[in-house]
């Protein structure tokens, strides 16, 4: 009799077989987003299972939109994630660098060094070169404009809006500058301050950074002021109508006069909401909830700009843009609560009417609001904005950079190199596959650049043994040169993040030596578009939709 112990339809793969085909799995995860590194990358249409298009050049992007079902491509795909939240940029990065640390690893356990002893080594390895990183980033002061413009555009300059870069790096920095705070340590910056509207039309040129808030609302009554200077602003919570009650109740009237007195009783109550509002000395309302047809009438008669069913987070924005307090009860509404504006004015933006607040006094709330041929060029764009914001943030928190273009990848790989044989036994080949793989950077850069990999790759090894540290990729002009002097600057902490994140899920995924699949998801019909995993075999495999 056979001992059964997992379910029926349970697969399970072991040993070699099992790494084989993790290994490959993530490495084609890495196989995808490589064509898209550097400012020569190529970008990515991707039709999701309700036949929308989203054209992007951004790696954690691409890989949110395809729906990878292999757990071993789940978990690379974690990676892109958790570089995207920690340091926003460098999500291609850290996935290609992953690829090439599993591709060297599985070199070496076919030459029957034990998967542990290469995990190891690879711990060992991102150890040090992490230190060397450190030594080598520059510490900088972040009041130095130009330094931060540099890292914004280098952040963009591998996307779409790489044309329009330098004009946008103006933006990004005073946005950030604007919502940044001081703190004891440092600057502390807050990307929920920052809104992002996007509509499509207009040119990116006409992208802009408002000072205030853009509301994709427009003023609720025909007859209110459609632009008020010097605005005082309440925001309030609660709703501008008569409240329903709970239950159905019910109302008998007997005669029409009681009727006219309950209507003229609502229509008492109304006004004097209104009153409440005129008498602070507002001259804008942003309601969170609803507004009632009479109260509307009511405040258009005294000329109050009003918006309603402001959004929640906008108001919280509203808030910190205006100096305002969200008030629950319009009985606290006081001068004190209201906000400043130089202007509000509700303006058309293509076929929508929005709502501008502007001129804030000290606003620490900003919108960018971005502008483009088409849909699918501002939200590309709005994914880059993002990208660049992240990083001037991430030099803001943490003032320390190094250049780009694969220059800190290929030291470290050198001096890895060199590092390698003061370790012992087969660790040295796990330290020395390590730096292999960071060269993969340079050369992904190199290659889709179109620059011959080979040449590209000596003379960058022999310059930078040479002790020119700087020495990277430039794609831009096709030569292998001094990335600082390129003005190609990156933060230390997207570095440093890319490399942490690889090795820790390279780690865990070498040490799996048994995968074991329940039938349960395998669903009879199979999911749609997809084919199930097609048994164990299929795990090589990954299904797309
Ligand atoms: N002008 C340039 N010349 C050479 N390399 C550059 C230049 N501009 C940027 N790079 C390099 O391109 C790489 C970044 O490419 P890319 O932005 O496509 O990927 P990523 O930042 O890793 O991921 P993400 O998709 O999240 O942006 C970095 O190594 C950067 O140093
Ligand atoms: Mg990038």
């Amino acid at each position: 009799m056979p001992v059964l112990i997992l379910k029926e339809g349970t697969r399970e793969s072991k040993g070699k077989e099992a790494q084989r085909n993790n290994i490959t799995a993530a490495k084609l995860i890495a196989e995808i987003v490589k064509t898209s590194l550097g400012p020569r990358g190529m970008d990515k249409m991707l039709v999701d299972t309700l036949g929308d298009v989203t054209i992007t050049n951004d790696g954690a992007t691409i890989l949110k939109e395809i729906d990878v079902q292999h757990p071993a491509a789940k978990m690379m795909v974690e990676v892109a994630k958790s570089v995207d939240n920690e340091v926003g940029d460098g999500t291609s990065s850290s996935v290609i660098f992953a690829g090439a640390l599993l591709e060297k690893a599985e070199d070496l356990i076919n030459k029957d060094v034990h998967p542990t002893v290469v995990v190891d080594g690879y711990n060992a390895a991102a150890d040090q070169a992490l230190k060397l990183l450190d030594k080598i980033a520059v510490n900088v002061e972040v009041s130095d404009r130009d330094m931060l413009l540099k890292i914004a555009r280098t952040s963009m300059d591998s996307k779409l809006v790489s044309d329009d870069s330098p004009m946008l790096a103006q933006i990004v920095v005073d946005a950030i500058k604007q919502v940044a705070e001081k703190t004891a340590t440092g600057h502390k910056v807050d990307l929920d301050d920052i809104k992002v509207e996007k509509k499509a039309g207009g040119s990116m040129h006409d992208t802009k950074l408002i000072k205030g808030i853009v509301l994709d609302k427009e003023v609720v009554h025909a007859g209110m002021p459609k632009k008020i200077d010097n605005a005082k602003i309440a925001l309030i919570n609660s709703a501008l109508e008569i409240e329903k009650t709970e239950m159905t109740a019910e109302i008998r009237i007997s005669d029409p006069q009681q009727m006219q007195m309950f209507l003229e009783e609502e229509n008492r109550m109304l006004k004097s909401m209104v009153d409440k509002i005129k008498s602070s000395g507002a001259n804008v309302v942003l309601c969170q909830k609803g507004i009632d047809d009479i109260a509307q009438h009511y405040l258009a008669k005294a000329n109050i700009l009003t918006v309603r069913r402001v959004k929640e987070s906008d108001m919280t924005k509203m808030a910190r843009a205006t100096g305002a307090r969200i008030v629950n009860n319009l009985d606290d509404l006081t001068a004190k609560d209201l906000g400043s504006a130089q202007v509000v004015e509700e303006r058309k933006v293509e076929t929508d009417k929005w709502v501008f607040v502007e001129g804030c006094k000290n606003p620490k709330a900003v919108t960018i609001l971005v502008r483009g041929g088409s849909q699918r060029v501002v939200d590309e764009a709005d994914r880059s904005l993002h990208d660049a914001l992240m990083v001037v943030k991430d030099v803001l928190e943490n003032p320390s950079i190094v250049a780009g273009g694969g220059a800190p990848e290929a030291y470290i790989a050198n001096e890895l190199r060199l590092w390698a044989r003061t370790q012992e036994g087969r660790a040295q080949l796990a330290v020395e596959k390590f730096a292999e793989a960071l060269d993969s950077i340079p050369l992904n850069l190199a290659e889709n650049a179109g620059m011959d990999p080979i040449d590209t790759m000596t003379e960058l090894r022999s310059k930078q043994s040479k002790g020119a540290k700087w020495t990277g990729v430039d794609c831009r002009n096709l030569q292998v040169t001094d990335m600082f002097k390129q003005n190609v600057l990156e933060p230390t902490v997207i570095k440093r993040q890319i490399i942490k994140s690889a090795t820790e899920v390279v780690s865990m995924l070498l040490r799996i030596d048994d995968v074991i699949a329940s039938s349960k998801s395998r669903m009879p019909a199979g999911p749609p578009g997809g084919g199930g995993m097609g048994g164990m075999g299929g795990m090589g495999g990954m299904d797309m939709e």
